[in-house]
């Protein structure tokens, strides 16, 4: 099995990223001594997974919670019915929850695990391309509140992350694409060589068969990326804002019809686009970079751009945004492939970008 230790400053431990199979998981939790297991789930990645948990459950007296898929699941009142699940199922302090699924089962699971019994045991098991890459990377956990996404949460670190790519062969197209947007952004912020490799590759899902070993290589490589950053910025007040590269833009185009019309990669995709664009237009960014990241969000089916949206809506969305402030926006920006700043813009500046942007 092959892992990548890391630790956070608060943490006394090693967390571990495994790169195995998700059989083996049944290994870890006997060398880790656990008597109780809680695996939480939903309907869809059971139904396709069910052997491996079953036989978890029945080896070492575990028990499943099977929730509703989707981002409806991720709220107050899915957790206050895994907070009674775990109760009367007798949960205790030493037991572990296994968190297996995509980032909304991730998220609240982990949000969950953090508060139960003032925090019990987690391990990730990121069944989606976006949560491999990116959410079950980190710490951050968290629900919604009504359609305020990721309201209420907290920074809670799994013993362990089982990355198993073969999982991803069941993903529908949309969804894997949807997490190669995530796999873009740590190209065009952080690795040009990364950057380079995912162009040359075209279509990442198509050929995620016969280039298993380079999507590998890929998912590897951004969780090494992201853990860079985030054990420099683990509570996010510096350097891990670059991580948001095209999420303010994003957020407001996944905001629209509710959060139905676009998935969060998707929407960050036109946001990576768009707001390159705009910073080429200034002079911020190395001209062609925008027609890179273009062409490579076309190569995996991704949008790049959107019709219709009020440019007073959307600089409405961007300062209610959790991360801006009464003085401006911290935009994340490219000085070219593979290398990103973070800028302070005024909040007349953002104002004129909607302008610009959203005509
Ligand atoms: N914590 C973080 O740092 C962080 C970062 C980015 C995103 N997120 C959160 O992650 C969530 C989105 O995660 P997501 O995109 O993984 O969505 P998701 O968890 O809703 O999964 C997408 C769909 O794929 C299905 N699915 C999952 N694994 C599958 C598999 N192997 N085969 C077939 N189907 C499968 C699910 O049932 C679901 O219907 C959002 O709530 C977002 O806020 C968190
Ligand atoms: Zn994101």
């Amino acid at each position: 099995m092959d892992k990548i230790k890391f630790n956070i400053k608060r943490e006394e431990r090693n967390i571990e990223i495994s790169f195995c199979n998700i059989e083996e998981i049944q290994k870890i939790i006997y060398a880790r001594g656990y008597e109780g297991v809680c695996i939480i789930t939903d309907e869809t990645v059971y139904e396709l997974y069910k052997g491996t948990m079953d036989d978890i459950c029945e080896k070492i007296s575990g028990s499943l919670i099977i929730l509703e898929p989707g981002e409806k699941s991720k709220c107050m009142n899915t957790l206050g019915e895994i907070y009674s699940e775990l109760n009367l199922r007798g949960i205790k302090r030493d037991d572990l929850i296994i968190a297996f699924g995509g980032g909304v089962i991730g998220d609240l699971t982990g949000f969950a695990a953090s508060t139960y019994l003032r925090g019990i045991d987690l391990i990730q098991v990121p069944t989606t391309v976006l949560s491999q890459v990116d959410s079950s990377v980190g710490g951050k956990t968290a629900i919604n509140l009504g359609n305020n996404k990721n309201r209420v949460g907290a920074f809670y670190q799994p013993q362990n992350v089982i990355i198993d790519i073969d999982v991803l062969n069941t993903l529908q197209k949309r969804e894997f694409n949807n997490g190669c947007a995530e796999i873009i952004k740590y190209g065009c912020i952080l690795d040009e060589i990364l950057f380079d490799k995912i162009y040359d590759i075209g279509n990442l899902h198509d050929t995620r068969v016969i280039y298993k070993c380079k999507l590998e290589q890929i998912i590897r490589r951004c969780i090494e990326l992201k853990i860079d950053v985030v054990q420099k910025d683990e509570k996010d007040i510096g350097i891990r804002n670059i991580l948001n590269f095209g999420h303010t833009i994003g957020h407001v185009i996944e905001g629209i019809d509710d959060y139905e019309k676009f998935k969060h990669g998707e929407a960050v995709a036109i946001g990576m686009y768009l707001i390159t664009k705009w910073s080429e237009s200034k002079g911020y960014t190395v001209i062609g970079t925008a027609e890179k990241i273009k062409n490579i969000l076309l190569k995996n089916n991704l949008p790049i751009n959107i019709q219709g949206i009020d440019s007073e809506y959307a600089y409405r969305a961007i300062i209610k945004d959790k991360k801006a402030s009464a003085s401006g926006v911290k935009l994340i920006l490219l000085k070219e492939i593979g290398e990103c700043f973070i800028k302070h813009v005024p909040l007349e500046e953002i104002s004129k970008m909607t302008e610009e942007i959203f005509v």
